[in-house]
């Protein structure tokens, strides 16, 4: 059979495609910006015919109505990440939380967990019946290839990216075509205190190094300090539209890079169309699965690699806290322990810890004497490198924990700083 005959055989509309899903069974939904609303309403709208259907998800960008109480029977989502549509759901001990780092979900997947369904979105297929996953290849592709059952929303509007991203249509049996637009995730708010670090950040970047960037109005308020650099190189595990500014603004050339040279590494995107049209076809940006792209090992191949990424709390013997804020659970380990680890590998790598000094409109520090109670270490003390709020720069690698507390209390907030010195005093009464 050829795959043109293959891909009109196994042509079904949303609501035939859910069909194939069955009570019980655990079905994988691609991440972020690569998941399939077309099959997710259908999913969610024949709720009544399942019982019991685990939802795997990572990064949820969409409404999550599979997490609303009225589906409680129908649906149990187990999430590896939590944000905006699913906390509050966790918080009412409706969504189970599963810790594990993204390099290692594709394994979990094939050995420990593995999905009967995966629902995904996907480019249309090219003339050989390959299909590009887009801006979500990271689990998506590891999970397609370990399910009984792929479900895809083929989309015009899913850009083609290039690199260890496509499936053959022949490994998918369900197919449904949707131009949807691809959900969008709309540039953050940069304020004075994300300028202010944004800047302390850029301050330890240096031409010719290799970059990791997280999400949010951090990691993008760096790129802004970012324009006077030279050859600058990207591997992380994601990137967003500021990137783009850069290549066109001839600062990311990816000319340095110790592995992959010329090409933008990544394994899934978030931004607006202005990304999703940059992205397409483009042999400089190659997309690979998650167990790829965030292996330490992998990731210590690139030297001078700096990645930076965001938390929640520090103590002031440099633990971090990235996930939680005491019991309640906040978003998941993602990729940071990955890339600090890669970081620490590289030669010439700086892992970098950048947060706000304060949270709650000012009222909580987020450097503490003591973890709050219930808190899950992120990244060890054993690990962290630099934290940098919006007062500098506390290099912690090498520094004895005297010398951290004191690194650390120098860019706290001002007005945390007396009772953070009241503790260091009560740990180390002697001056050396
Ligand atoms: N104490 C209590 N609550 C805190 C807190 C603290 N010290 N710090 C943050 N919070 C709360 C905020 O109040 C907010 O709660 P709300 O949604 O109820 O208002 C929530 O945590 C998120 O905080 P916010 O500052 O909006 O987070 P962010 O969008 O800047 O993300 C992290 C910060 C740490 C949650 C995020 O960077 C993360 O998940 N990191 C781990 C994953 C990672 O690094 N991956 C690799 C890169 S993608």
């Amino acid at each position: 059979m050829t795959w043109r005959t293959w891909y009109k055989e196994h042509l079904f509309t949303p609501a035939q495609a859910v069909q194939q899903i069955k009570s019980g069974q655990r079905v994988v939904v691609a991440h972020a910006c690569g998941e399939p609303s077309i099959i997710l309403d259908a999913l969610v709208a024949h709720a009544a015919q399942y019982e019991n259907v685990e939802i795997i998800h990572m990064v949820a960008m969409g409404k999550a109505a599979y997490c609303q109480p009225q589906y409680d029977k129908n649906f149990h989502h187990n999430a590896f990440f939590l944000g905006g549509s699913t906390r509050a759901a966790a918080a009412e001990g409706r969504v189970d939380f599963t810790p594990v780092y993204f390099s290692e979900i594709p394994s979990l997947l094939r050995e420990d967990l593995r999905p009967n369904v995966t629902l995904l979105q996907c480019s249309p297929p090219d003339a050989h019946g390959y299909v590009s996953l887009g801006v979500s290849v990271d689990y998506t592709k590891p999970a397609a290839e370990a399910s009984d059952l792929v479900i895809a929303q083929v989309n015009q509007n899913m850009p083609r990216t290039l690199g260890d991203s496509f499936l053959h249509v022949t490994q998918i049996g369900c197919l449904v075509e949707a131009d949807t637009p691809v959900i969008e995730l709309a540039p953050p708010k940069i304020g004075d205190v994300e300028r202010a670090i944004g800047e302390n950040v850029a301050s330890l970047v240096r031409d010719g190094d290799t970059l990791q960037l997280g999400i949010g109005a951090i990691p993008d308020a760096v790129l802004l300090f970012l324009k006077e650099k030279n050859d600058l190189g990207i591997h992380t595990e994601m990137f967003s539209d500021g990137v783009v500014e850069l290549v066109e603004a001839g600062v990311i050339t990816n000319k340095a890079k110790t592995l992959h040279r010329g090409q933008s590494i990544a394994t899934f995107l978030m931004g607006t169309r202005r990304l999703y049209d940059y992205v397409n076809n483009n042999p400089a940006v190659a997309m690979y699965p998650v167990d790829y792209v965030n292996d330490p090992y992998v990731i210590g191949q690139n030297d001078n690699l700096v990645s930076i990424n965001s938390c929640v709390q520090v103590d002031i013997m440099g633990q971090v806290v990235s996930t939680s804020a005491g019991l309640r659970q906040i978003s998941g380990v993602g990729g940071q322990v990955d890339f600090v680890r890669g970081a620490n590998l590289s030669k010439g790598g700086r892992a970098i810890m950048a947060m706000p000094s304060t949270t709650g409109k000012g009222k909580i520090s987020k450097i503490v004497p003591f973890l709050d109670q219930g808190s899950a270490v992120t990244t060890t003390r054993n690990e962290v490198n630099y934290v940098i709020t919006e007062y500098g720069i506390a290099k912690l690698k090498g520094k004895s924990l005297r010398q951290r507390a004191e690194a650390l209390i120098r860019i706290a907030h001002p007005d945390f700083r007396d009772e953070l010195t009241a503790e260091f005093r009560r740990r180390y009464p002697r001056d050396y």
